[in-house]
């Protein structure tokens, strides 16, 4: 059984948050303002964004709105989606990190990439880090993944991250499928994974 992970007094005050992840090809970083042009390449693309939301592509002030939060939520948590930066171009291609999550399922791997940059093993890649993130520098007790029902793509994520289906369920007025994983279940890999320390 796979439950929430839930603060039952007053939350942990957030941890030091570290400046970035690097794993083979990817660095996960700070967002700031400077990423809203990369950011808004790729939300504005339909393919993209059918499974995020209502479904469609964000303006870029719905961008901004959005990358505006990502960097407050992460501020005030300690924790969040960080910026994936391809480690060989430097090219911003997407987001990936524990955010905040429905209140019944706890908190969430939350991930999206670029069209160009699909199947190319990124979100695997960044997922693992995600998770051993927050499992060793977080201290989280499991880690859930929400997606809607058609989203198979993302499905196939969470799978080969090791995630087990939960259940379907309503959340948001969404049709979703839920998967998670328990710091029991979850196994180290010997990925390269380097935490990168400071501000
Ligand atoms: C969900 C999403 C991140 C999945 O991206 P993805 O590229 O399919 O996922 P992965 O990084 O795991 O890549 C897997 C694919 O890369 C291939 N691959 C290539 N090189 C690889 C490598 N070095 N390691 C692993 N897989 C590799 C795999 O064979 C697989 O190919 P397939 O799609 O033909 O089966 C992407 O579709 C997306 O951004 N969607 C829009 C946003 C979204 O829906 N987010 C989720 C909201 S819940």
């Amino acid at each position: 059984m796979v439950t929430a992970t839930t603060y039952t007094e007053a939350p942990p005050p957030p941890p030091l948050v570290a400046a970035g992840v690097e794993t083979a090809r990817l660095r996960l970083r700070l967002f700031t303002p400077e990423d809203l042009d990369g950011l808004c390449a790729i939300t504005s693309d339909p393919v993209v964004m059918r499974y995020i939301g209502h479904g469609r592509p964000f303006s870029r002030e719905e961008t901004w709105d959005n990358l505006e939060r990502i960097i407050n939520a992460f501020r005030r948590r300690g924790h969040g989606r960080w910026a994936l930066e391809r480690r060989d171009t430097g090219a911003l291609v997407g987001y990936c990190g524990i955010s905040a999550g429905n209140p019944a399922v706890g908190v969430e791997l939350a991930y999206m990439l670029a069209r160009a940059e699909w199947g190319k093993g990124f979100a695997l890649e960044a997922g693992r880090a995600s998770l051993r993130y927050g499992f060793e520098e977080l201290g989280l007790d499991s880690i859930a993944g929400l997606t809607l029902h058609g989203n198979r793509r993302s499905q196939a994520v969470l799978k080969r991250l090791g995630m087990k289906y939960v259940r379907d369920a309503r959340y948001y007025d969404f049709a979703c499928v839920h998967y998670a994983i328990t710091r029991a279940d979850w196994r180290r890999d010997e990925s390269p994974y380097r935490v990168i320390q400071g501000q």
